[in-house]
């Protein structure tokens, strides 16, 4: 495995890959690497000849009052698992090559990138489609691949990738779950013992969601109902949305009566977790 940090070097590197032919495979993270990520990553590794990982701690998609500075790091763990995982180029890019002084342009999805997390954590997305194009500009990728946990992100993610014509495909992949179904995320580790062993609440009540909707519940608001129960059991838990949703779309429905999805975001204590399920009545 290779590490870059340098564009000109990162751009050199895929340029060879390219001129062998190789494909290349994308994965775009903010490090503190879970078993998240190395499923992204192993799939990127049987899809393509070449797989990219970036780690950037992007600062754009964090909103003044947010963990930026606190957000957990561990590049030594990170770039050992990367290796494991079969990563060829590992790209690690300094703030101001990112954003070279003066940066003054954004990405705006407009839409879908404004309801739910976007409500909560206004200009979040903004950040997120802006270091997401200038990533793919650089790596120029076939593929790029997201974790489906962060649906709303894939959604905008795929938008931008259709609007602006990118030539790549974006894939997302399945949420990877710890064994009793809490969705694996880098902030977990702001839990405490006992909040960690209650938000398993959370992925739980997504389930029973939809197995209630396979048996015919049609109602979204029974649906939520059942599912602010569950979390309010989570110790220092506060709801921020339960929301169900066209699938595509994002628009908020009343009957689930086609492809839907509801998507949770909670804190509990100082983590703030987002899951989702896809519903299919
Ligand atoms: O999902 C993430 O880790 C980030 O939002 C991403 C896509 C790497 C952009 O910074």
């Amino acid at each position: 495995m290779k590490t870059v940090s340098r564009i000109d070097l990162l751009r050199k590197s895929i340029g060879q890959a390219r001129s062998a032919g190789k494909s290349i495979g994308f994965v775009p993270t903010m490090g503190f690497l879970h078993d998240g990520h190395y499923s992204l990553i192993d799939r990127a590794r049987r899809d393509n000849g070449l797989v990219v990982v970036s780690i950037f701690v992007n600062p754009m998609q964090f909103g003044p009052s947010e963990d930026l500075a606190a957000y957990p790091r561990n590049l030594p763990g990170d770039s050992s698992g990367c290796m494991k995982h079969g990563t060829d180029l590992l790209f690690l890019p300094q703030e101001d090559a990112v954003y070279p002084k003066g940066f003054s342009t954004s990405v705006e999805v407009s839409g879908i990138s404004e309801t739910l997390c976007g409500k909560s954590r206004p200009g979040h997305f903004r950040g997120v489609a802006t270091v997401v194009l200038k990533l793919f500009n650089l790596v120029q990728p076939d593929r790029a691949y997201f974790g489906l946990k962060d649906f709303q992100q894939f959604l905008v993610i795929s938008r931008m990738v259709r609007d602006l014509d990118l030539n790549l495909e974006v894939i997302g992949c399945p949420t990877v779950r710890e064994p009793d179904g809490l969705a694996r995320s880098s902030r977990n580790v702001y839990l405490t013992p006992e909040q960690r062993r209650e938000s398993c609440r959370i992925s739980k009540a997504l389930f029973q969601a939809r197995d209630d909707v396979k048996k015919g519940e049609a109602q979204a608001i029974n649906i939520k109902a059942m599912i602010e129960k569950h979390i309010t059991l989570i110790p220092d838990s506060r709801i921020d949305y339960i929301s169900i949703c066209d699938a595509d779309s994002l628009e908020e429905l009343e009957k689930i009566d086609r492809r839907a999805v509801v998507l949770v975001a909670c804190h509990v204590g100082k983590a703030r977790l987002i899951d989702n399920i896809l519903l299919n009545p």
